[in-house]
């Protein structure tokens, strides 16, 4: 006969569960994702679909990398709101636009006490919101990869540790690599967007960065993947791991577990999951109703992301969630 207590047994008390602990989760692996207007002074804007997620200022935007950097967390990813928007997203490589700027003010206070990641794409410069330029439907792949490559050599010039395209153009890893190379920043990391999928959960974010589609296609399908599909998945991983990406990234993260399980079993690399605006939006939206415990439910999903596999997590909880671990 077995004796009544078994797997009880190993989750008896706080040192016993304590010692057969297998997931933790650590401020280091934590990336913020910071938004920041041109033109902007003083005062950060509260994004109403994302309580606690601001556009800042220059000014507030190293504010807050310093809170990010005191709470453990290493690294902190850019998206910038440019005043300008046109065709071919200018704005996304002036070497005086937004990003750079924001990049050369943080690192003139931080210095290397932070990671500075740049998202790459042009899809918040353009006037029309697609993520390269379009000729009426039909979205330019190749004029779009040169455009990117651009945009990461200057924000590398500008200091910028680590750059991240999320377009998800064909062959814009290859060459923002050779691009790099060329320009003598071969020690920058490459986080390529590799498996993003076209979903739904991206819906705060376009309020936050101030894009949506003025023109062509009225969804990203032609490029993201379909939430339906696993096995491009690997292809893609295997392409951008081919073609110079350092870290390969699941986006969104928590409807994708599966996806995340999957590549980090088969790949050698770091893989980074993304926990979108949405998924963000839903978890604060039921804590402020009072319908869950906002910092356990936060924990949770962070948890299922790393049990999964990720290591790098891409959150905008990354302050609240060192602040609970530390
Ligand atoms: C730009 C980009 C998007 C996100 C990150 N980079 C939006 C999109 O592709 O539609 C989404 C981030 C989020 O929802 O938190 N390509
Ligand atoms: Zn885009």
């Amino acid at each position: 006969m077995y004796p009544k207590i078994r797997m009880r047994r190993l989750r008896s008390s706080p040192l016993v569960r304590a010692m057969v602990t297998e997931y933790d989760l650590s401020p280091s692996n934590f990336v913020l994702p910071l938004f920041v207007k041109e033109g902007l002074e003083g005062k950060a804007i509260p994004i109403p679909s994302m309580p606690g997620v601001f556009q800042h200022s220059l000014d507030s935007l190293v504010e807050e990398c310093h809170r990010a950097s005191e709470l453990g967390v290493p690294t902190v990813i850019l998206f910038g709101i440019p005043k300008k928007r046109d065709p071919v997203g200018s704005e996304a490589y002036n070497p005086k636009g937004i990003v750079p700027t924001a990049v050369r003010a943080i690192k003139e206070e931080l210095e290397e006490r932070l990671l500075v990641a740049c998202d790459v794409c042009l899809c918040g410069y353009t006037d029309h919101g697609h993520c390269a330029p379009i000729d009426g439907e039909e979205i330019l792949n190749d004029e779009g990869v040169k455009l990117l490559a651009e945009a990461s050599v200057q924000y590398a010039r500008a200091g910028a540790d680590i750059i991240a395209p999320s377009d998800m153009m064909d062959g814009r890893v290859k060459a923002i690599r050779s691009r790099l190379s060329e320009e003598g920043h071969d020690e920058t990391i490459i986080i390529s967007y590799a498996v993003k999928f076209a979903s739904s959960f991206y819906g705060p974010f376009r309020e936050a960065s101030e894009s949506g589609f003025e023109a062509g296609p009225k969804d990203r399908k032609s490029h993201q993947m379909d939430p339906a599909n696993l096995s491009q998945a690997f292809r893609e991983v295997e392409l951008d791991i081919e073609e110079g990406a350092d870290i390969v990234m699941v986006k969104p993260a928590l409807p994708y577990l599966d996806v995340i399980r999957a590549l980090s079993q088969r790949y050698p690399v770091p893989l980074a999951a993304f926990q979108v605006s949405g998924e963000y939006a839903m978890l604060k939206a039921a804590a402020q109703n009072g319908w869950i415990d906002e910092t356990k439910c936060m924990l949770e999903t962070l948890l299922a992301i790393r049990r999964a596999g990720a290591t790098l997590t891409i959150t905008y909880f990354a302050k609240e969630a060192a602040e609970a671990v530390r």
